[in-house]
């Protein structure tokens, strides 16, 4: 990202900060991030940026969900550590008090902006709300910080839209059109990024699809990925798939929950981090086919797996007959939100993971093989969700 050597290089801190502000932290990922900073870093202090909902107040969300991940003792631990900001990065100003952000802006030092809609169908202007004029909002936010050591960006390895090949970390709009809202959207938002970090120390993160922990399964989400693969169960089931639309050598990049925190955590503790982009991702070498998924899944459901057609062949003959028989009962919306990850099984791309290897080489983290671990994602997924 600083690669213009005719600019003065922009320096910045290493390690988690003084002071972090984080958002998301009610998220999949925000939430271990959260949680990580509390246990191992007990010398800083945390704001998180947090929406009330109808029934419960940003405060009320973020001590339940403590209470649930690290029990009452440990909250009662980290209580004054932690300060809980209602807010939504949607806003100008993020939603904050005028006092708050003031005092805020003379001792955050360290920025994790982890929030976004990671909704796959929202109109774009709906999902630009939240992403790029999110990331927007928090850039102003961060550019005011008196102390501002490190501006941490967690973005997407799907910026790739329909590129194909070994994609850089480096690389980002390289002429792609894009699948849906999101993936446009945090592309515009790490545009912006790559922009403020020209003078400003910020890093991107790129993480592909976070599924549970690698050794054990575990995960508080049930989304994106898992959606997928409940999906694919549920209709299969109802008898509704007979052919699955996919290129069976598809690479599916999946990446497990434990490393994505283990590797963030770690490249930030390198001032070298600064000013690039780093996939967290399985990469080359690591990267299952859709149809290595489809028969570990198949061993685990005992379901056999249907032939497989083509997208093309899907969309001409198989989507009309489909629309006519199910389009007024409730499997249609079932097989509409299913659509929405069919790209991802006909794409052929895998991330590049020259920077992310380098700054983790000597530090014991590595990639683990979803040959591995994926059985596991599937048994939690079963035993949490109580599937037969
Ligand atoms: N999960 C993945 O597989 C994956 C893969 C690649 C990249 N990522 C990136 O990782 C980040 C976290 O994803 P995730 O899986 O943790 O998503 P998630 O579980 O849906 O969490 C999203 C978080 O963002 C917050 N948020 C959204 N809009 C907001 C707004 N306007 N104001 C304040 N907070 C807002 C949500 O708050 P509420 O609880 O109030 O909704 C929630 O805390 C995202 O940037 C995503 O693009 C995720």
């Amino acid at each position: 990202m600083n690669a213009d050597s005719s600019q003065t290089p922009v320096t910045g801190s290493a390690g988690v900060g003084e002071h972090v502000l984080l958002t998301g932290a009610t998220g999949f990922l925000g939430a271990e991030i959260m949680k990580r900073i509390l246990r191992g870093h007990p010398e800083s202090r945390l704001t998180v940026l947090v929406r009330s909902t109808p029934r419960e107040t940003a405060s009320e969300r973020i001590e339940r969900l403590l209470a649930k991940s690290c029990g009452l003792q440990e909250v009662a631990r980290h209580r004054d550590r932690v300060e809980v900001v209602e807010g939504d990065i949607s806003n100008r100003g993020l939603g904050m008090d005028s006092e708050r952000a003031a005092t805020l802006q003379t001792r955050v030092d360290h920025v994790i902006h982890c929030a976004a809609s990671i909704r796959f169908d929202s109109p774009l202007e709906v999902a630009r709300r939240d992403n790029t004029e999110g990331t927007r909002n928090m850039l102003t936010f961060a550019e005011r910080l008196t102390r501002l050591g490190r501006f941490d960006y967690i973005g997407t390895a799907y910026v790739a839209g329909n590129r194909r090949g070994l994609l850089k970390e480096d690389e980002l709009d390289m002429g792609q059109t894009f699948t849906n809202s999101y993936e446009q959207t945090k592309m515009e938002s790490e545009t912006l990024v790559r922009a403020f970090a020209k003078t400003h120390p910020a890093t991107i993160f790129r993480p592909s699809v976070v599924v549970g922990d690698s050794k054990t399964g575990e995960t508080s989400s049930f989304q994106g990925f898992y959606q997928a693969l409940l999906l694919y169960r549920q209709l299969y089931s109802k008898g509704v798939i007979v052919l699955v639309p996919a290129d069976p050598d598809t690479p599916v990049d999946l990446v497990p929950i434990d490393y994505v925190v283990d590797a963030l955590f770690a490249l930030m503790d390198s001032k070298k981090s600064i000013g690039r982009c780093f996939h967290l991702t399985s990469g080359p070498g690591h990267t299952c086919t859709f149809d290595e998924l489809m028969r570990i899944t198949a061993d685990f459901t005992k379901i056999k797996p249907p032939p497989y057609v083509t997208k093309e062949t899907y969309q001409r003959y198989l989507r009309p007959v489909l629309m006519l028989v199910f389009g007024r009962t409730k499997k249609r919306g079932m097989i509409l939100k299913a659509e929405t990850y069919m790209n991802y099984a006909s794409s052929n791309f895998v991330f590049d993971k020259t920077n992310t290897n380098e700054l983790l080489a000597g530090t014991g983290i590595t990639t683990p093989d979803p040959r591995k671990y994926f059985v596991k994602l599937l048994e939690y997924q079963a035993k949490a969700l109580r599937l037969g």
